[in-house]
């Protein structure tokens, strides 16, 4: 059985200040929730206080990005031991924001998520197809290049996959249950290629989009182990009720 795994993405939202509010207020909320992994990526900038803040909770921490470096003059980049330090336990890697603004390859992906893992820091890996990707039906294509090319020389250990349609991200406009369920059940497949039967223990996360009103429904499709979620995790209630999803 897949633990389900819930997290949420700040991207770059909340001070320190902003992020201490939203913890005290969330903590309550989740505490009895053991069954479900729950996570925060916030800004690197909360992350130590935050780490002071989820001491004997069942939330965990997890950065936003990482360099594929150990150290040295990379000035503005993040290492592995870094993240650790302050209390990660895991990373999020290659999300489309940073493959579109900060021209991340599959190859970069690959090199970052190596180093995690051998930091064994927890990667989650995003991919996902565009609209004009989906609309020309490369979806798959995508989603295989970009799991091939990113999972290369890596072990299913550590390694959680979030499945975000680029054109789900921040519009509103959530996949419908069955594009996830053919989406993940795809990938899946992929990843049994590649990790042979421990492909039905990884975790993969839908994204986009995902709100209290459809996470029920979301959660209820066999190969959605979980979700990644931005706008609706910036609020204590909201994130909490997604945590707190109803079973089916
Ligand atoms: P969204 O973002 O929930 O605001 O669509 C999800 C993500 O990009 O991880």
């Amino acid at each position: 059985m897949r633990k389900p795994f819930i997290s949420a993405n700040w991207k770059m939202n909340k001070t320190v200040d902003e992020s201490v509010d939203f913890m005290k207020a969330f903590v309550p909320f989740v505490k009895d929730s053991l069954d479900v992994e729950i996570v925060i990526a916030p800004p690197f900038t909360s992350l130590f206080i935050l780490n002071s803040l989820i001491k004997d909770t069942n939330i965990r921490l997890a950065a936003q990005n990482v360099f594929y470096e150990e150290k040295g003059a990379y000035t503005g980049e993040i290492s592995p031991s870094m993240l650790i330090n302050v209390g990660c336990s895991y990373v999020i890697i290659g999300h489309s924001e940073r493959r579109q603004y900060f021209f991340e390859t599959d190859e970069i992906v690959n090199k970052k998520i190596k180093l995690a893992r051998r930091y064994e820091l927890g990667v989650i890996m995003c991919i996902g197809e565009s609209l004009s990707e989906r609309e020309a039906g490369k979806t798959f294509d995508v989603l295989k290049r970009q799991v091939v090319e990113g999972l290369k020389d890596i072990s299913s250990n550590g390694i959680v996959i979030a499945y975000e349609p680029i054109w789900a991200i921040g519009t509103g406009k959530t996949a419908t249950t069955a594009q996830a369920q053919e989406a993940h059940e795809f990938i899946r497949k992929e990843l049994q290629n590649i990790f042979g039967d421990k492909a039905q223990e990884v975790r993969i996360l839908y994204g986009g989009s995902v709100t209290p009103e459809n996470i029920d429904d979301l959660m209820a499709c066999p190969d959605v182990d979980g979700a990644l979620v931005g706008g609706a995790s910036l609020k204590p209630d909201s994130f909490a009720r997604i945590v707190n999803f109803k079973r089916r």
